[in-house]
């Protein structure tokens, strides 16, 4: 496994590696979430190439970036046991050199959900998304589910600026208990990680709904919040009933219907999200 620092010894590489490459762009402290769409690539595609990039750009000034968990080693030994051809591990100057002046930003579906609660987040994204596509230069590109307004803001930029790849999205990987896999899992303490079960649970109850005949997307929403509520442990920053291609909230629940939300448990933010189709 080749484990590359640098775009001009990246660019090297590439030429050696066998078509058609896939690329799995990770911030690293790799679960069974990342796995997931590795193992997908390795199906996909003769090579796979995983990034590993903690991204400033994406993250607001009061966030987590310090303190974002970060575990090189383990990972690499990790993508390693999977058979990935190479890694590509960027220091922040190497992407972002002083002078770097140029972002790619998408309109509208950014200004909704995470981008309602996180302005400049989803610009940060874009932009290395962007960058990663140029320099890796990939036939196929995996995203999760998990963090589905990424993936179609993703899709939106591929399609805008006639990128020439493929783009897909795979289902959320969860522990047992429904909570969805994310490295800021690890901010959790025992008490937390029970309360925050309550994402899950109510998208649950959302779809329980639903599938019982309730259309009134009002409706849900209070019930969710309602659940929510119940765990003194858990603020709600937003809950959204969608079109899943807008992101436009609905009155009246049609198929398909994206259910997302964001939570805080204790100082930890969480997302989750389901799709009524
Ligand atoms: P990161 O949070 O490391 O996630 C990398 C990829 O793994 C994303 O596509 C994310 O949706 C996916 N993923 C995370 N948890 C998952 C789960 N439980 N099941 C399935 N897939 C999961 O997302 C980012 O990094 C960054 O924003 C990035 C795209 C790399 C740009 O910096």
């Amino acid at each position: 496994m080749e484990i590359i620092k640098t775009i001009v010894d990246f660019r090297k590489v590439r030429l050696s590696l066998t078509e058609p490459v896939g690329l799995v762009p990770t911030m690293g402290y790799l679960h069974e979430g990342h796995m997931s769409l590795i193992r997908q690539a390795k199906m996909d595609n003769s090579s796979v190439v995983v990034s590993i990039f903690v991204n400033p750009m994406q993250f607001g000034a009061d966030e987590d970036l310090d303190r974002y968990p970060r575990n090189m080693e383990r990972d690499l030994s990790q993508l390693q046991k999977e058979g990935v051809d190479a890694v590509f591990v960027p220091s922040t100057a190497e992407m972002y050199p002083i002078h770097f002046s140029s972002r790619v930003e998408v309109d509208n579906i950014t200004q909704r959900l995470e981008g309602a609660s996180r302005p400049e987040h989803f610009r940060g994204v874009t932009t290395v998304i962007a960058k990663l596509f140029n320099i890796i230069q990939p036939t196929r590109a995996y995203f999760g589910q998990k963090d589905i307004q990424q993936a179609i803001v993703i899709c939106k930029m591929v399609a805008d600026l006639n990128m020439n790849l493929i783009i897909i999205t795979l289902p959320t990987v969860r522990e047992p208990d429904g909570l969805a896999l994310s490295s800021r899992n690890s901010y959790l303490n025992r008490r937390e990680r029970k309360a925050a079960r309550v994402l899950y649970q109510s998208l649950m109850l959302a779809k329980k709904l639903w599938q019982e005949g309730e259309r009134d997307a009002k409706t849900l929403h209070w019930e969710m919040v309602r659940l929510i509520r119940k765990e003194p442990l858990a603020a709600i920053d937003y809950i959204s009933i969608a079109d899943t291609k807008t992101l436009m909230e609905r009155e009246e629940v049609k198929l398909p219907t994206l259910v997302s939300l964001a939570v805080k448990i204790g100082k930890t933010r969480l997302i989750d999200n389901v799709i009524l189709e």
